[in-house]
């Protein structure tokens, strides 16, 4: 069976709009265009199946596409039922590309669709928080040994990665392309910095010049959110658990506090923790008339979404945002469900950050199929000639020229005696 009889989504009749959407992309993404003219004449993924399961949107379909113009048979699936860009994956699909998700899937069929991608037999993956990963080590054993290996994208995912890699039952190399330097320090900075304003503002059509913002989470997502805060004119507070991280964010200019104090003083707040009830009873408790919650982290645990609807009514006054009017009539407004609130309520990050993230993704992928069979199943980082290579290709890409070593400096730097 083909794509179309085969994928299970929303509407094969929205594909036009998806098409429009990914030419767009990828007219901005000069270096996936420049990899998938590398993978069109060399064909690294031949006869292999690749299952993807990342945010379905535009950025995401040109990486599944550069990944099918290598010769690979691609599927894919959501990430997150709320990010997945219904006429995005009808594109795919027209293209010939295997695709299961469907934007607002409950659990169950989210899960059925995780299951669908794996019925392909995938030789090789790319994942986004795990789930794929975990589903195949709790409910697919017969199939650990057919998976060369794969890539992980986001800093969940690898906590989670390391917690399989560390009770021994991790069954293939996965490379932790999070902890690329031209992933982190461009996509969980700039990119989140950026999305998740796109996001709340789209979203509430409110200022943020004057606001108090609370960033809950001082990681390189946090650093982002607040920094972009900060640019838009708002009084930026900073609540962590970590005393050096905290320490950075008062250098960086922040306040820092316990978040149940800031969050009496909270017009907006961001979590951007990775874990769980980050935003916890006592604070939601606290909170003002009015304030605006949102999440942007990998899962919707972030705030406590039971006790925030504690009593509480609740009805949508807007798309993507939820009224809760609290026992003690104080209304809370939480964004996109406590989803990542740049992809539930936005297109995710820009398009060029995205081109570097996938640029990683493409080339860590080939490289695990040529090499990752010899390889122990542990957790890797990304070589560093990829991502070096990376760098070059983006500032090529911008026009950008830098200086070079002489062979008098490496041969000083390369020396202990630091002599002539
Ligand atoms: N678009 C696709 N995947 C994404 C991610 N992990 N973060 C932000 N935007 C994205």
């Amino acid at each position: 069976m083909g794509s179309r009889e085969e994928s299970q989504i929303r509407d094969l009749g929205l594909a036009p709009e998806g098409h429009r959407k990914i030419e767009w992309a990828a007219r901005h993404m000069p270096l996936l265009g420049t990899l998938k003219a590398q993978f069109e004449r060399q064909r690294p993924f031949e006869g292999l199946r690749i299952g993807i399961c990342l945010h379905l949107e535009a950025k995401t379909a040109y990486l599944a596409k550069v990944v099918q113009a290598g010769g690979a048979e691609v599927a894919v699936a959501a990430s997150n039922p709320l990010s997945t860009q219904d006429d995005v994956v009808a594109a795919l699909v027209e293209d010939g590309i295997y695709a299961y998700a469907r934007c607002g899937a409950d659990e169950a069929e989210y899960r059925s669709h995780l299951r669908a991608l794996l019925d392909r037999r995938p030789d090789a993956i790319i994942d986004d928080g795990g789930d794929l990963v975990s589903t195949l080590h709790r409910e697919r054993p017969e199939q650990l040994r057919e998976i060369i290996g794969g890539c992980e994208e986001t800093t969940t995912g690898i906590l989670r990665l390391r917690a399989l890699e560390r009770e021994g039952a991790l069954a293939f190399p996965m490379i932790a392309v999070n902890d690329a330097y031209c992933k982190y320090l461009f996509d969980n900075r700039y990119g989140t910095g950026q999305s998740v304003w796109d996001g709340i503002m789209r979203t509430t059509n409110l200022v943020v010049a004057g606001k108090t913002v609370v960033v809950v989470g001082y990681g390189w997502c946090g650093k982002g959110v607040a920094m972009r805060a900060r640019g838009l004119g708002a009084r930026v507070v900073v609540c962590e658990v970590d005393p050096i991280k905290a320490i950075e964010a008062i250098m960086d200019g922040f306040s820092v506090m316990p978040l149940v104090e800031a969050a009496r003083q909270a017009d907006i707040v961001v979590t951007v923790t990775g874990n769980r009830h980050a935003v916890g009873r006592e604070a939601i408790e606290a909170m003002k008339d009015g304030a605006l919650l949102c999440n942007a982290g990998h899962f919707d645990v972030e705030i406590d979404k039971k006790a925030l609807a504690e009593g509480a009514e609740v009805r949508e006054v807007r798309r993507h945002v939820s009224e809760y009017r609290r026992p003690d009539g104080r209304r809370l407004y939480l964004l996109a469900e406590g989803r990542l609130v740049n992809l539930a309520a936005g297109d995710g990050h820009p398009v060029e950050v995205m081109d570097m993230t996938f640029a990683l993704q493409a080339l860590c992928l080939r490289r695990v199929v040529e090499e990752g069979r010899r390889w122990d199943p542990k957790v890797y980082p990304v070589p560093a000639d990829i991502d070096r290579y990376v760098a070059e290709l983006r500032l090529e890409t911008m026009g950008v020229r830098i200086d070079r070593l002489t062979e008098e400096q490496r041969r000083y730097l390369d020396s202990w005696t630091l002599q002539d």
